[in-house]
């Protein structure tokens, strides 16, 4: 393995002080709770793998075990199918015969899964306090009340919205209500050339409401659609009318939610700066939830799947710094090491929430369900569930996909 911080060895992290509140109990920090009915397993057993190989196979086709990009190694292992949140929801989707859909991601995800699979399937979120903070920034009563801000300047009419995978099923079902489509990064461009489609074309005056994630917008609006900055605004939905003027609204062609993702937001232009003059020829490789300056500043800007790929299609001895979650740049580091693969930021950057997804968690879902138990199980409400498809469906039926 050739894998490198900005410059220096690749150092394996400490665990840090959130990891060391994974476990049993209620973690009164966290937005969902960790509480485990029944003996969550400890992290030190030395036969969590056997448990876990053994409670796999008493399940057997029963179970269908999907793993995000971005989960730990331990967990990715007993992976039926790895992939970004766009793959996984078509695999979960393509399951029909499986009993259990056992999601190792987070819950927005699992949402996805539950809403896209048959009422009599099971979909388990095996830590149900792995949520993602930048969901977390759009709350249905605040997406409401920007819409109804739209409708009072006379602009909700011409505004389609666009919700990206990361948000909640509330968010996903008002959009679908509204004749809008849930995006992901990997095919965000399609969708708003669909969305802008439904308004008048990119060149008249219609625009797109795109939540919750700022910077997947507008990368993808001006570095792909040909949108300019001006055309931007960002809705902030702690202030009145989102702290913007009638005048702007009215102008702006994206109206884009002030959400973010705490992970890919750490990453910076000096980032780029350092690792090229550290690594001369390195291509530098971002997830489009980055800045728009760090976009910029690199050279390739993707969503997991397309930089999974685009390591895989690499020569071996060229050289990589991947801006994106570090279990991923970790094991691509490890599947790559005739390539040289650096980790763009100089600190450790896993998603938190992700990571609360471990083998004691996993091994006491799926002994829980040898036992006849279902845990942490999650159900979207069925209203909601019917107008999140609607715009799941979308998405799904999208030119082009
Ligand atoms: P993908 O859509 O690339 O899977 O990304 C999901 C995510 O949470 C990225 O931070
Ligand atoms: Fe959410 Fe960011 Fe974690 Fe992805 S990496 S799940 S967007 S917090």
């Amino acid at each position: 393995m050739s894998a490198t911080t900005t410059g220096r060895p690749f150092a394996e992290p400490a665990p840090s002080a959130l990891l060391l509140l994974l476990g049993q109990g209620t973690d009164l920090l966290s937005e969902r709770g960790v509480e485990c009915a029944g003996a969550l397993p400890a992290a030190s057993d030395p036969d969590l793998v056997d448990r876990a190989r053994a409670a796999r196979a008493a399940l057997g086709d029963r179970l269908f075990v999907l793993g995000h990009h971005y989960q730990r190694d331990e967990v990715i292992e007993f992976a039926d199918v790895t992939g970004d949140s766009f793959k996984l929801a078509r695999e979960a989707a393509a399951r029909p015969d499986a009993e259990f859909i056992l999601f190792c991601g987070v819950h927005f995800m699992a949402e996805s899964a539950d809403i896209l699979t048959s009422a009599a399937q099971q979909v388990i979120l095996p830590d149900l306090a792995a949520g993602c903070s930048m969901a977390d920034m759009a709350a249905i009563n605040q997406v409401e009340d920007a819409w109804d801000t739209l409708t009072d300047l006379g602009i909700a009419a011409q505004t389609v919205p666009v919700t990206y995978m990361n948000s909640t099923a509330a968010i996903k079902a008002f959009t679908g209500r509204h004749g809008g489509t849930v995006c992901t990064s990997s095919n965000a461009a399609v969708a708003l050339r669909w969305a802008f489609d439904r308004v008048g074309g990119l060149d008249g005056t219609g625009k797109v409401l795109f939540m919750p994630d700022q910077h997947l917008g507008r990368n993808t609006a001006v570095r792909e659609l040909g949108l300019s900055l001006a055309d931007c605004v960002v809705f902030d939905p702690r202030k009145p009318n989102g702290g913007l003027a009638p005048g702007e609204l009215e102008a702006a062609r994206m109206i884009l939610w002030r959400g973010h993702c705490s992970v890919h937001g750490r990453f910076s232009e000096a980032n780029v700066r350092d690792i090229r003059a550290a690594v001369p020829g390195v291509t530098v490789l971002v997830h489009p939830e980055c800045t728009h300056e760090v976009t910029e500043a690199a050279d390739l800007v993707g969503s997991t799947e397309f930089i999974v790929k685009a390591l895989d299609a690499a020569p071996a001895g060229s050289a990589w710094a991947l801006g994106t979650e570090l279990n991923l740049v970790r094991r691509l580091a490890r599947a790559h090491p005739d390539k040289a693969v650096h980790y763009l930021d100089s600190t450790v950057c896993f998603c938190s929430t992700m990571n609360r997804i471990d083998l004691p968690h996993l091994v006491w879902a799926m002994e829980s369900l040898v036992a006849g138990r279902t845990v942490n199980r999650v159900v979207v409400d069925a209203d909601d569930a019917h107008w999140a498809r609607v715009a799941l469906d979308q998405m799904l039926a999208l030119p082009g996909l």
